[in-house]
């Protein structure tokens, strides 16, 4: 068993990010700039925000955290949104999820423009994903793509098994290692909460993708010796014997499933660092105008 290392690959691909952010700054006189949106206090979402908002200045990148309360309206959002969609100097913005239930996420995604839609969740994004043409390209599937390329796993011609169907991560992922590209050519199989007895596809899985939000969901039995495993769960416990207050875990019962795996993502220090390194590269990809004019 060898591990993908997500601090490794991320501290690597921060340099390279960070050397191009000062050629963009000499360039054009400013930094790349990211705005994120955050409505509410979700522990999870200030985490994660937090750690993007970091990120961007370790690199050189501006950022700017919008905050609203979980009271705000659809009708707010919305309007923020348009008003920073007209900002030159914005290059990407996104909108942490999830939403209070008031708000529809769907609404909210197709505001953004697509040009500066770093999340790579505007439907026009998704449409060009899956025909392979530039776009910008979800965060985490990005990262993992990523992680895969740095590590060369060989992907054509194996079966990859994504377990969970999420926007966000499953349904792109899906997509990304199906299309003819590398990483891709897999044959795929999406396991979901319907799916009966989900354990006879994760066994015939040479590359096992897991995003479906259950702490030790794989078990050591549901995996075929040598898999590749990659492992999207954050499932926060709280705990007393961390400084933060709580602990994560994945969706891989790690301890059983490593030693019959080929290669595998810890949690934490593994796909949840790479998801930084696929938003920094949006960015940077925005402001040099590489995928729209
Ligand atoms: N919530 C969980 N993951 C993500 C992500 O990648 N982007 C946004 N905007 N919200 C999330």
């Amino acid at each position: 068993m060898e591990l993908l290392d997500g601090k490794y690959v991320s501290e690597k691909l921060k340099q390279e990010i960070a050397v191009e952010a000062a050629e963009v700054l000499a360039k054009i006189g400013r930094k790349p700039h990211l705005v994120a949106i955050l409505v509410g206090n979700d522990g999870g979402s200030e985490t994660y925000v937090a750690s993007k908002m970091k990120n961007c200045e370790k690199v050189g990148f501006k950022s700017t955290l919008v905050r609203f309360t979980t009271d705000v309206t659809e009708a707010e959002l919305l309007a923020k949104i348009d008003e920073i969609n007209k900002d030159a100097e914005v290059d990407g913005l996104i909108v942490q999820l999830p939403l209070p239930n008031h708000i529809s996420p769907e609404k909210i995604t197709e505001q953004i423009d697509y040009r500066k839609d770093v999340d790579g969740f505007h439907p026009v994004n998704l449409g060009r994903m899956q025909r392979n043409l530039p776009c910008f390209i979800p965060a985490t599937p990005y990262g993992i793509t990523m992680m895969l390329q740095e590590y060369n796993i060989e992907t054509s011609g194996k079966h990859c098994v994504v377990v969970g169907r999420s926007n966000i991560v499953g349904s792109p992922m899906s997509i990304l290692m199906a299309r003819n590209a590398h990483p891709g050519n897999c044959t795929v199989t999406i396991c979901h909460s319907r799916t009966p007895d989900i354990k006879k596809f994760t066994l015939d899985a040479d590359i096992l993708i897991v995003a479906i939000g259950k702490k030790n969901f794989i078990t050591a039995d549901m995996v075929k010796p040598g898999a590749v495993i990659i492992d999207v769960g954050m499932n926060r416990e709280t705990s007393e014997t961390t400084k933060s207050g709580y602990k994560l875990f994945g969706d891989v019962d790690f301890e059983n499933v490593a030693p019959i795996s080929s290669w595998i993502t810890p949690v934490p220090g593994g796909v949840g660092l790479m998801t930084i390194i696929g938003l920094l590269k949006n960015t940077l990809v925005s402001v040099k105008k590489e995928v729209y004019s």
